[in-house]
């Protein structure tokens, strides 16, 4: 028999690009239920460009000045190339843009966030550091679906972790990070093989 063919994915980077590594390196095995076919940034100098170059995988730059305040014409930029490689998921892997509600809506159940936070706690920026502020024992990350509001999606996976007496801002994010490398792979599998179902705020796992 053969194998259902693998869902056509897309990774949204601005940056290093360690989660869409992890990505793409859990799409490498022949099993998994997805293929990363396009790493698009928002940002020419993005370091992980290079990994998603050396890996044969094709990439797009567009980058959110050239379009100014408008971002309903950015993201139509990039629905014009999501399109244009036959994608069918989007995994946003540290974009740090927002997106306009009608990108979101189009995308509604096909887009999946990873945030370095147990979320609802710590939405936005500089969460490992606003985490030690709080003085919170457990922190982690949270993998979601996208929706309009920043941060606010239906919750996926998530993993804690230990915040230690000695930690600081970088070896707290360390750990995190190792997490979410496996977090992030876990949960496009699941959607991938459309194992996860919407009901309201919760996503249930079959
Ligand atoms: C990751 O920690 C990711 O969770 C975070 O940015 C980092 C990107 O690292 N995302 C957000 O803060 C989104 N709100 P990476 O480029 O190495 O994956």
């Amino acid at each position: 028999m053969t194998a259902p063919a693998k869902k056509r994915v897309a990774v949204l980077i601005s940056g290093r690009g360690s989660n869409m590594m992890a990505l793409v390196d859990a799409a490498n095995a022949p099993d998994f239920p997805a293929e990363i076919v396009l790493v698009l940034s928002n940002k020419a100098d993005a370091a992980g460009l290079d990994f998603a170059r050396a890996q044969g995988i094709a990439t797009a730059v567009i980058e959110h000045k050239a379009f100014g305040k408008d971002r309903a014409a950015f993201d139509a930029a990039m629905q014009a190339a999501l399109e244009a490689h036959g994608v069918e998921f989007v995994c946003l892997a540290g974009f740090m843009r927002l997106l306009t509600p009608g990108f979101c809506e189009h995308w509604a159940g096909r887009m999946i966030n990873i945030h370095p936070a147990l979320l609802p706690s710590f939405k936005g920026l500089d969460t490992h550091a606003r985490a030690l502020e709080a003085g919170v024992k457990v922190h982690g990350c949270t993998t979601h679906f996208v929706t309009p509001g920043m941060d606010e999606g239906p919750i996926i996976l998530q993993a804690a972790v230990p915040v230690l007496d000695d930690d600081n801002e970088a070896t707290l994010a360390a750990r995190v990070l190792k997490e979410e490398h496996r977090i992030y792979p876990e949960t496009l599998r699941l959607l991938a093989a459309g194992r996860l179902k919407i009901d309201g705020q919760r996503v249930k796992t079959a």
